[in-house]
């Protein structure tokens, strides 16, 4: 089904990954930024079915994936409560540290920065996803070829996240457990980059035992 998705945070790197992806399965996709000018310039390098909007026009979506950087993230979601009141929210934020040994997850009250957004979201629902999709792979033409953790409390917006994950060519929704599980899901991309910087390569994930599923299983 062709959905509206609006990206908060969406001139950055995943975020224009996501949308080039999206917009290639044929929905419709809001660039959002906290600078209106600068959302257009990023939509109109991605073509037909890309806008470029505020943050808080990024909301006017079917679901919502907030792509900015952890330390802008809670002061992000808080800023836009009423306009994401009722909403799907997508929270794809990694809370991570990087020092002279490399990436490290850093610890948050809440849990997770996707705990951290229902907290303050307490009127929308919050799933996890696309902590582990590589920015540089979605942004380039190479096949994908990994699976999008999903994690969340509500089954329906679970199910939704999965079936949007499912429409990007290559990619694979799976669902990986409440909202209490995030934190491992955003710490594991701190292992990720260390394995991409060891080995000069794009890494993501691929969940074995899955096989035998469906597409309408998983
Ligand atoms: N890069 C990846 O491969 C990747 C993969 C999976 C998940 N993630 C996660 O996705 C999030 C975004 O990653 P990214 O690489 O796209 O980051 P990014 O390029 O550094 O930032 C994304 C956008 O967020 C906005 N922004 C920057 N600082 C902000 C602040 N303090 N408050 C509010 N908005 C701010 C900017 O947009 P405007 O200036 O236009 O508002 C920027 O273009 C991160 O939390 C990251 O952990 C990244």
């Amino acid at each position: 089904m062709r959905r509206v998705v609006g990206l908060v945070g969406g001139t950055g790197a995943l975020g224009r990954g996501l949308a080039r992806r999206l917009s290639l399965a044929g929905h419709r996709v809001l660039i959002g930024s906290r600078d209106l000018v600068r959302a257009e310039e990023s939509a109109e390098s991605l073509g037909d079915g890309v806008s470029g909007v505020t943050n808080q026009g990024a909301c006017d979506a079917d679901l919502v994936l907030v792509a900015v950087p952890w330390s802008g993230h809670d002061a992000t979601v808080s800023s836009l409560r009423g306009d994401l009141d009722g909403r799907i929210v997508v929270d794809c934020v990694n809370p991570l540290g990087f020092d002279e040994r490399g990436p490290f997850a850093l610890s948050v009250d809440a849990g997770s920065a996707t705990q951290s957004a229902q907290q303050l979201l307490p009127d929308s629902v919050v799933v996890g996803a696309f902590h582990h999709v590589s920015a540089e792979v979605l942004a380039s033409d190479d096949a994908l070829f990994s699976d999008v953790l999903v994690v969340g409390d509500d089954t329906d917006a679970v199910e939704s996240v999965i079936d949007l994950v499912g429409t990007i060519a290559g990619l694979r929704g799976v669902y990986a457990g409440r909202l209490r599980n995030a934190g491992q899901v955003e710490a594991l991309t701190a292992n990720l980059i260390a394995i991409n910087r060891r080995y000069r390569v794009r890494s993501g994930v691929r969940i074995a035992g899955l096989e035998s599923l469906s597409d309408t299983d998983h």
